[in-house]
């Protein structure tokens, strides 16, 4: 058998072509007498150029395994990997870093800067990373996203849909291993919605982009490779290929499996 220490050195960086590793992450929230055990021993494994949503009920942990695994929240427990390189806890700017290097995050509300125009938000990232903005660039993903006439635009003078272009197009610029999106087309309205999910399709589909998505519609994460289901803090389902008829089954059916699995669990002890 190996010793721990060198599963752990193996372990950071040994599987090729795997985006994003989750361990056995828990996280708790609030203090001693008073504590929401949010996320509950969450393992998982996604390849690169995957697309996955994750469903679940409201407060079954969905945000917050998406801020654990982008590195904006420190798990109580357990441990994530981008990339390979291990998310570690030493210090608000070193996680800080390491999101500006390897995250992209999409949030429902789209989080723009209001002063700022479309390209300026686009070049944001870059800068704060200190790299170097290269404009062209940054205007041919607003071009991929439709909003190559609207650089000089501020959020304000956009659609909701727009907004959110703007928004993936600010997650893709820094090149990040995985995008992550909270409900990203949870404010859209259908048609915009659809134009949303297109364009994470195509990072994925015809650049290998890493996306994992959160949200509650069925259609949505449809366009998803993979489906996590969440309950509790714990996935208790995944799905492969999913259609949105599957996927309204599984959600209604939720409940049911996350009550047989707590029976197992108590019959397992
Ligand atoms: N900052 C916090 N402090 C205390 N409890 C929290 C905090 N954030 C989340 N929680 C709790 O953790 C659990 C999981 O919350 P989370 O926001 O991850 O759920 P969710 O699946 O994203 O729900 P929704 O679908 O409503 O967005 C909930 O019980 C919630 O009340
Ligand atoms: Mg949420």
């Amino acid at each position: 058998m190996f010793g721990r220490k060198a599963v752990d050195r193996a372990g950071a960086a040994a599987v090729p072509g795997e985006a994003l590793r989750l361990e056995d992450v828990r996280k708790v929230y609030g203090t001693e007498g008073n504590q929401v055990v949010a996320l509950d021993g969450v393992s998982l494994s996604l390849p690169s150029g995957s697309f996955t949503a994750v469903m679940g009920p409201s407060g079954s942990g969905k945000s917050t395994l998406l801020q654990c695994a982008a590195g904006l929240d420190r798990p109580t427990g357990g441990r994530v990997f981008v990339d390979g390189a291990l998310l570690a806890g030493d210090g608000e700017a070193a996680l800080t870093r390491f999101r500006r290097e390897r995250i992209g995050f999409v949030f429902q509300q789209f989080n723009l800067l209001p002063t700022l125009t479309v390209m300026q938000n686009v070049t944001l990232p870059l800068k704060l990373a200190g790299r170097k903005v290269d404009r062209r660039r940054a205007q041919a993903i607003l071009e991929r996203v439709g909003l190559g006439d609207r650089l000089g635009h501020l959020p304000a003078e956009l659609s909701g849909g727009q907004q959110q272009r703007v928004a993936i197009a600010r997650a893709l610029v820094t090149e990040p291993r995985v995008v992550f999106g909270d409900e990203p087309t949870g404010a859209l309205d259908t048609r915009s919605a659809r134009d949303v999910l297109a364009l994470l399709q195509e990072s994925v589909r015809m650049f290998g982009q890493t996306v994992v998505m959160v949200t509650h519609d069925p259609v949505a994460a449809s366009c998803a490779d993979s489906v996590l289901y969440l309950a509790d803090g714990r996935i208790v389902g995944h799905q492969q290929a999913p259609t949105a008829e599957a996927v309204a089954e599984r959600m209604t059916h939720l409940a049911d499996e996350v009550e047989r699995q707590r029976a197992t669990t108590e019959a397992g002890r």
